[in-house]
């Protein structure tokens, strides 16, 4: 490092971006130890990338192909096993990371002016981080995954207007086919990556260009008693040191309790008894469940569906709906914030038993 320091000096003028990167401080007010979550689900994606980029090797997307290539990848390609095993539980630890990550931000309020754009692109970085896990469900062409893929594009095809059309472009006809496998392949290892590092890319600009926000019982505090740490490089190697574990967590999991394939889809097989999505959808499929068939003269489900589109676009908006700056809506927005988490636990663990 001694030595790359001053050769890239000599040649490029750095001093503006070391700057910047030292310009950031992370203020260590009450729960500042959940920034490091934001790092943990970028450090997981990081991982995804690569152990993705080491499957494709291997996989073949196809009717006849898809279940072939992975059988064959856990069983004779070396440390294949480990490989799929990494990618599917990693991907499982992101959606996790994302969730808390987005959670503290939401309790902290860091939501607030002029962070708004920040939150929208991390909602957006939510949906598309869904989105992966969905598509990449129905790659190994499995019994459970090609269902649930039947189920899920069949509850989207009840969206009014555009749900007929996008249950067609996605499934590549009316049924879940050989067809359908090469769409959601080339959504999730070409369009998902590139429209995610997008969003990601502008996510991480806008908190380096207004640095971390800082609570309103941190700002409240006296002038010696606030503690900032600099993002670089202290924050940045601790994060390290965290993902490292995370890594050394997720490794564990991997190895001891390696990802199933199960038995290959079937067309023509009756539907399982437990058709089951991925534990993130797990809070809405079984609260579609709890629906009437008909409220009125609308079908259920698809007022079920239109609630949750709208609860998204709320969830999306908060920074422009809750602008005040008191107490009392503070402890409001924590409610609701423990509404929902208690909400969406609840109607998993439902969902599993
Ligand atoms: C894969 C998805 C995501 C990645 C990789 C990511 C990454 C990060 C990172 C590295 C930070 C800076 C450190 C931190 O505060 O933790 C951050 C901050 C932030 N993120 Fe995310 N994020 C993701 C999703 C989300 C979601 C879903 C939301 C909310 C809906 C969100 C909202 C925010 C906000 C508002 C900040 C600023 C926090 C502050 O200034 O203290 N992010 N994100």
């Amino acid at each position: 490092m001694n030595k790359i320091g001053p050769w890239l000096k000599e040649r490029y003028d750095v001093a503006p971006i070391v700057d910047f990167m030292r310009k950031k401080k992370v203020p260590m007010g009450p729960g500042w130890y959940w920034s490091y979550m934001g790092g943990v689900a970028l450090f997981l994606f990081v991982v995804q990338v690569c152990t993705g980029i080491l499957l494709l090797m291997y996989y073949r997307p196809g009717i006849n192909d898809s279940f072939e290539s992975v059988q064959f990848i856990v069983s004779r390609v070396q440390y294949g096993w480990l490989i799929r095993s990494l990618h599917s539980w990693s991907a499982n630890f992101m959606m996790l990371a994302v969730f808390l990550h987005m959670f503290s931000v939401f309790f902290q309020r860091a939501y607030a002016k002029p962070r708004e754009l920040t939150w929208v692109s991390g909602v957006i970085l939510l949906g598309l981080s869904m989105f992966f896990g969905f598509s990449g469900y129905l790659l190994p062409w499995n019994e459970l995954a090609f269902f649930a893929t039947k189920v899920g594009t069949e509850i989207m095809g009840a969206i009014p207007f555009v749900g007929k059309a996008m249950l067609i472009l996605l499934r590549g006809g009316d049924e879940v086919t050989g067809a359908t496998l090469p769409r959601f392949f080339g959504i999730h290892v070409a369009i998902l990556p590139l429209v995610f590092i997008v969003f990601l890319s502008l996510h991480l600009a806008f908190i380096q260009l207004q640095g971390m926000h800082e609570s309103r019982s941190f700002k409240n505090l006296p002038e010696e008693k606030k503690r900032f740490m600099p993002f670089f490089p202290h924050f940045i190697l601790r994060d390290m040191i965290l993902w490292l574990l995370v890594l050394n967590v997720v490794a564990a999991f991997a190895v001891f309790y390696p990802w199933e394939l199960g038995t290959k889809a079937n067309l023509f097989a009756p539907a399982p008894a437990t058709i089951r999505p991925e534990w993130f959808f797990m809070f809405m499929f079984q609260t579609l469940k709890f629906i009437p068939a008909h409220i009125l003269f609308i079908e259920g489900e698809v007022l079920g569906i239109l609630g949750f589109l709208v609860a998204f676009l709320v969830w999306l908006l908060v920074p422009f709906i809750d602008r005040s700056n008191d107490d009392k809506r503070y402890r409001l927005i924590k409610r609701i914030g423990i509404v929902i988490i208690v909400y969406m636990t609840i109607m998993t663990v439902w969902g599993y038993l």
